[in-house]
């Protein structure tokens, strides 16, 4: 059984989907603060709360759980600025309670979901695992304190990992089951989606005036069951004995917001008004991720790489879910 926490969310959901695709039976933990129910149509359910020692242990107990995927946290960076506390006691607290429990059931294997965020301002493009990690938000600082907590249980309990540090997650499962639905949301596609549906007056565009060809920030975006296959391939890697590895999850190339706009009135035949307004403060001008070392050990390589694809998959799920 494969223990998929946070698997009522985005990604894990379509990580699920992928699990039981490929055969592995799955139990989803999830306290539904941000789950959707009608994600949960492959696996189990445990409505439980990282937080509550006592029932994660009665999970252990009730399953014989080979190996963990952990999507669970929370994700908003801004909150995170705002209430470092909440994002401090559940990415970080309850993650170390999620540890503390597979320690006592000596359950060895973990997927982590990481991000880009860990890196902050980058000083090179495209970014490596190597490049100086000095994150800038709670929200980059608790996943990259995770980052840490796995190398030294790692070391000292024979904890073996692997974390996953994405970049922009995007799109939705191309056979639209499942999709990206954050309330509220803060991710340009389905944004820019909302504003093609009339949902929203228009999208704004923060800062023309970077250094970047059109102006515009320049960002990484994955397909989000390209991000589910890395982590299956994660995980048969920790099968087959692999040590404990980070490794980056992006498509390796940049797209602007203003290429994104252009993109979705193309895909979507819609006038989506844009609005340019000034900066917002901690936005880089560039991330853009390499992922090399992920397609040289795990053998992964991103089916769903093209803009056009991820936004008519999100496409697709949007107005499906409007
Ligand atoms: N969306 C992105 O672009 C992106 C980029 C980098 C990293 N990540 C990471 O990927 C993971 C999944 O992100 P997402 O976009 O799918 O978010 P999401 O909010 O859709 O999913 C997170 C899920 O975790 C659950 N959860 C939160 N706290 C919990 C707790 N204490 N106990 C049990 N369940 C809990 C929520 O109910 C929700 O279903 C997160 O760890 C996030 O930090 C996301």
């Amino acid at each position: 059984m494969i223990l998929v926490t946070g698997g009522a969310g985005y990604i894990g959901s379509h990580a699920n989907k992928e699990l039981n695709s490929a055969g592995y039976e799955t139990v989803v933990l999830d306290n539904m603060s941000y789950g959707h129910e009608d994600f949960l149509k492959w696996g189990v359910l445990e409505k439980v709360d990282l937080a509550d020692l006592e029932s994660l242990r009665n999970v252990f107990q009730k399953y014989k759980i080979d190996a963990v995927m952990h999507f669970a946290a929370f994700t908003y960076v801004g909150e995170s600025v705002e209430d470092p506390q909440k994002y401090y006691l559940n990415n970080l607290r309850n993650t170390l309670n999620l540890l503390q429990v597979m320690n006592e059931f000596k359950v060895r294997k973990l997927v982590f979901s990481s991000t880009c965020a860990t890196y902050g301002n980058p000083q090179e493009i495209p970014i490596t695992e190597t490049h100086p990690q000095n994150p800038i938000s709670p929200y980059g600082k608790g996943k990259f304190m995770v980052e840490k907590v796995l190398e030294d249980y790692s070391a000292a309990y024979g904890l073996c990992y692997v974390s996953l540090r994405y970049f922009n997650a995007a799109g939705a499962d191309p056979e639209g089951d499942i999709g990206e639905r954050h309330n509220p949301e803060t991710h340009l596609i389905p944004l820019i989606l909302d504003a093609a549906m009339g949902k929203r007056e228009d999208i704004k565009i923060f800062g023309t005036d970077y250094p970047t060809p059109d102006g515009t920030c320049i960002r990484d975006y994955i397909h989000v069951t390209d991000l589910a296959d890395a982590h299956i391939k994660a995980l048969k890697y920790l099968e087959n004995g692999g040590k404990s590895e980070v490794f980056n999850l992006g498509n390796g190339n940049g797209f602007s917001v203003r290429e994104v706009i252009e993109e979705a009135r193309k895909v979507t035949g819609k006038k989506i008004k844009a609005t340019e307004t000034v900066r917002r403060p901690g936005d880089p001008p560039i991330l853009v991720g390499s992922s090399d070392k992920a397609r040289k050990i795990l053998k992964w390589k991103p089916k769903y790489d093209d803009l056009s694809q991820i936004i008519s998959t999100a496409w697709e799920w949007h107005k499906k879910d409007n």
